[in-house]
């Protein structure tokens, strides 16, 4: 608990093209939670690090990802967002807990699998233990609560082995967190191929609304996205397509999908794709729109920064101090 209120925590690489996706799978929710919960958003950049970034671009791309967060609604003086690069508590209780974790529980990971799949020629160790990183982010705000989309469930629950692991040892050390999913929107698809998820990492720019895409792009992009042959608007495995559409406008503009399924009945796939571009258009035009002031801002950006970066190293620096005394490192009093 911070000022009474229960700890939220949560965060995104700072690699690639936001998609639609990332917004309505976690970014969306934390809007809503906001106000409830004592809030920590990462940029999370060191986890970027785990597939090879080129540094001037990097730099621009994690930056962008703070003003992302504020142009989308989250106030940083309510909210901490902060670059976990900038609180060296990360790396540190990493260290910790990489000690505290099992190689065959991280070589079950399914993302690493993925990961390591794609490439190929760099199945680097920060990768393998890019889960521990991540438990050390949550476990070091101690967080009740971490809102991520469907794809993290598993990187959640070994974060939740691994406190309960060190609590076993050495007594109350951390908060046990809870995955939080939304109603709508925990697993997008790509427009291209619905049964694979939409990522960032596409090679195909088709299959993913980006954030940063224009209106007549996303508009074009719906239009092209794959459908199926049953030309009934209805939400089923069978129709994987339609369904991560119907999704998508559910999220979007907030009809439980029943309700939308009703909305379309009778009416043509074009049409309705048309409707689920407008709806995706009308929650991402005011974020671009406020992007690009900030943009504009830099004394100001910088100054977020500084403040939320201090902010976070302070209940940070908190818990690694616990657990360093847990764990029976010595302390010379100065
Ligand atoms: P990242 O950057 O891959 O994704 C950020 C968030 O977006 C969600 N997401 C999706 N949700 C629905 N449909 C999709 N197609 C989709 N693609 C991505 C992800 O579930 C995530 O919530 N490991 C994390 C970053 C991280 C983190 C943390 C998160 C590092 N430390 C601590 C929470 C707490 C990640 O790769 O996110």
């Amino acid at each position: 608990m911070i000022n009474d209120k229960q700890v939220l925590y949560s965060g995104m690489q700072a690699t690639g093209n936001l998609t639609i996706g990332n917004y309505l799978g976690a970014l969306k929710n934390w809007l809503t939670l906001n106000e409830e919960y004592e809030c920590f958003f990462g940029v999370m950049d060191l986890h970027s690090l785990t597939v090879r970034q080129n540094p001037a671009e990097f730099r621009k791309k994690a930056k962008n990802l703070f003003i992302l967060y504020i142009a989308a609604g989250l106030d940083p003086k309510k909210n901490c967002i902060y670059f976990q690069s900038h609180v060296s508590a990360h790396a540190e209780l990493a260290w910790l807990l990489n000690c505290f974790t099992y190689v065959g529980e991280l070589n079950r990971m399914t993302q690493f699998k993925d990961k390591a799949a794609k490439h190929k020629d760099n199945i680097n160790a920060g990768l393998f233990t890019y889960p521990v990183l991540m438990a050390a982010d949550i476990l070091l705000y101690q967080a009740d609560f971490v809102p991520v989309g469907k794809d993290q469930k598993q990187h959640l629950e070994i974060t939740r082995d691994i406190a309960e692991r060190v609590n076993a040892v050495y007594g109350d050390v951390f908060t046990v967190p809870e995955p939080f999913f939304g109603k709508a929107g925990t697993k997008i698809m790509s427009l291209q191929e619905p049964t694979q998820k939409m990522s960032k990492s596409d090679e195909n720019p088709n299959g993913s609304i980006y954030l940063m895409d224009d209106p007549d792009t996303i508009v074009r992009k719906f239009k092209r996205a794959v459908t199926d042959s049953f030309s009934e608007i209805r939400y089923s495995e069978e129709q994987p397509g339609v369904s991560n559409l119907l999704e998508i406008y559910s999220a979007c503009s907030g009809t439980p999908i029943a309700d939308a399924e009703k909305e379309f009945e009778g009416r043509g796939y074009g049409e309705f794709k048309e409707a689920v571009a407008e709806a995706v258009i009308s929650v991402l035009k005011p974020m671009q729109d406020e992007y690009a002031r900030l943009s504009g801002e830099k004394a100001y950006i910088d100054g977020l920064i500084r403040e939320n970066d201090e902010k976070a190293a302070y209940y940070a620096n908190k818990t690694l101090r616990k657990v360093r005394k847990k764990m029976g490192l010595n302390e010379i009093p100065r």
